[in-house]
């Protein structure tokens, strides 16, 4: 709640002011602080993560359909060394041992996908339901609450069938709508019983942008300035039907949440005193996070979106908007169809304006906003050539969710960051430092009144990446891919993380400092746990040249 209108006393006028002041976000005030020492509010969730596709491995068993992620990974040049999921972390057949890994660093909840084509191998629900994907998933479940561990699932985290993608064109085409809906509605009755809390779409923005207009990402389409815009049309209506279905069939009885997990770096305007950089870094995360957040919550695209790609849809020549339009009856089916928000958070742009200098020909998603990206110099970038960590941009977009979607319950359903490949060093220091800075810019935000109610760390386990393979390492736990067994090694971050959980939050600098120092200590015996691994496979099996292969040893 608002300080000011914490107080009873207030007049009504004053809480008309207070009530209108918090809808608008300060753009002119980012006062970064100092270390906030303090605890999070008692029930508060803590978890980390993972995904279908990223961890599971076993592409082609037990009756599972191909995903679009399959079919591109195996396309020469598409992935990082032309590395594959098709084994990852083999977490298909982990599930003990991962939940071991969970119940050792005490998490509250876990977060997983369930991979449509492993359950619905065609995609089409009257064509086949595969027991085994079933079954897979109820024993995951199973044991997560066995050992009290609350599963958030998410039930699109990339991996669409890919009969789906060669018969239809994927989210180019509307008939996704119901084939999600079939999907989600089979989740629900198989699983609903024990799972509460559902995502229907993991982040929508990458879905859209790097599967339909950059083509990095399945299906691989670079259907500029028209694709992305059409699928997350669709995306959108589809989380809006799925939603409905919950409501209408389910919710009574299983009395869960349905949310959506966008993802939404920040963007900061260079010169907070210039209105031109307001507006533009207000247009990046419009584009970004409110493309899709404005009509889930208010029932239409942003008017900026609108207008920008309006305006230049025009310039070219075209009749109507690149950008779909909603009819009034969408609108108002759209609207307020989120339980909670999930936000997914891992890094910071500076926005300046800037008009696309390639004129009206141009037509790009990147180029109808007008602005250009810059980044400091100064910030750490430990790990992926984007994620630049700056840790006062959590705090600042989780106060914009705040002000602009009337401040929704929120989870964090990722926030993280990787290392290089070649980093086999598992005292990930500046992980540490990542997580200890945004975890207390989140523990600030929740101090201004954002209703944040978990976190998930990003992630679990290292796992495949997308197009960068097996480069770029998220995970707590160090995964070795060239051992056929996958064998997991705590990084000196998981006992920070733990540290953090047992606390619920950050006591005093001296112990702070303490976990930090312990934390650093303890990796090193994992290390040499890992290098003598390494050795002893050398000695007893051929091992690749080149590292990083991850082939199996
Ligand atoms: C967001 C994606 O949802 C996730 O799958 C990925 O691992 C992270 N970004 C890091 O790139």
């Amino acid at each position: 709640m608002q300080p000011c209108c914490g107080n009873s006393v207030c007049h009504v006028l004053m809480l008309v002011l207070c009530l209108s002041a918090a809808e608008d976000f300060d753009w002119t005030k980012n006062n970064h602080g100092s270390f906030y020492y303090g605890t999070f509010p008692t029930g508060f969730s803590w978890g980390a993560g993972g995904s279908a596709y990223q961890t599971e491995g076993a592409w082609d068993k037990d009756g599972k359909g191909l995903s679009i992620w399959d079919v591109f990974s195996h396309k020469k040049g598409k992935i990082q060394l032309n590395d594959t999921g098709d084994s990852s972390c083999e977490s298909y057949y982990k599930i003990k041992d991962d939940i071991s890994l969970m119940k050792e660093i005490r998490l509250n909840h876990y977060r997983f996908s369930i991979s449509w084509p492993r359950i619905i191998p065609t995609g089409v629900k009257s064509d086949h339901v595969n027991g085994k994907g079933i079954q897979f998933y109820d024993e995951l479940i199973d044991h997560l609450l066995e050992n009290h561990i609350t599963p958030i699932v998410t039930l699109y985290h990339w991996d669409l069938p890919q009969v789906l993608q060669e018969k239809y064109g994927g989210w180019q085409n509307i008939s996704m709508v119901n084939h999600f809906n079939d999907f989600a509605n089979l989740c629900f009755e198989k699983f609903g019983d024990r799972v509460k809390h559902w995502i229907t779409f993991n982040n929508p923005w990458s879905m859209a942008v790097e599967g339909y207009e950059t083509g990095e990402h399945a299906p691989g389409l670079k259907l500029r300035g028209t694709g992305a815009y059409r699928a997350a049309h669709h995306i959108i209506k589809a989380h809006a039907k799925v939603w409905h279905t919950y409501d209408t069939q389910w919710r009574a009885k299983q009395k869960g949440l349905v949310g959506i997990s966008l993802s939404g770096d920040w963007g900061e305007p260079v010169d907070i005193s210039n209105q031109k950089d307001i507006e533009a870094a207000e247009r990046y995360v419009q584009f970004y996070l409110g493309w899709f957040a404005t009509p889930i919550f208010h029932g239409d695209y942003p008017q900026v979106m609108k207008d920008f790609v309006g305006r230049k849809s025009v310039q070219q020549g075209l009749g109507t908007s690149r950008l779909p339009v909603f009819s009034s009856q969408e609108k108002s089916y759209i609207k307020g169809t989120c339980d909670f928000l999930g936000i997914g958070h891992f890094t910071t742009r500076y926005i300046t304006q800037r008009n696309d200098p390639t004129g009206r020909s141009s037509n790009s998603y990147f180029t109808d906003r007008d602005l250009a990206e810059l980044v400091d110099p100064r910030w750490p970038d430990p790990g992926s050539e984007w994620l630049y960590s700056v840790p006062w941009g959590f705090r600042r977009l989780l106060n914009f969710v705040k002000t602009q979607y009337g401040n929704p319950m929120i989870y964090v359903t990722e926030n993280g960051v990787s290392e290089k490949m070649m980093c086999t060093e598992l005292c990930d220091e500046w992980r540490i430092q990542y997580y200890k800075d945004y975890i207390n810019e989140m523990l600030k935000a929740i101090r201004d009144g954002v209703n944040v109610k978990g976190y998930t760390a990003w992630s679990l386990l290292d796992k495949f990446e997308w197009d960068e393979g097996y480069s770029e390492r998220f995970g707590l736990y160090y995964v070795d891919f060239r051992n056929k067994n996958k064998p997991r090694y705590p990084k000196a971050s998981v006992q920070f993380y733990k540290r953090i959980i047992s606390s619920n939050g950050f006591p005093n600098q001296r112990e702070v400092e303490n976990w930090r120092r312990k934390a650093v200590e303890m990796c090193s015996s994992s290390n040499q746990l890992l290098a003598a691994a390494r050795r002893k496979s050398k000695e007893h099996a051929e091992m690749p040249k080149v590292w990083p292969v991850h082939d199996e040893v």
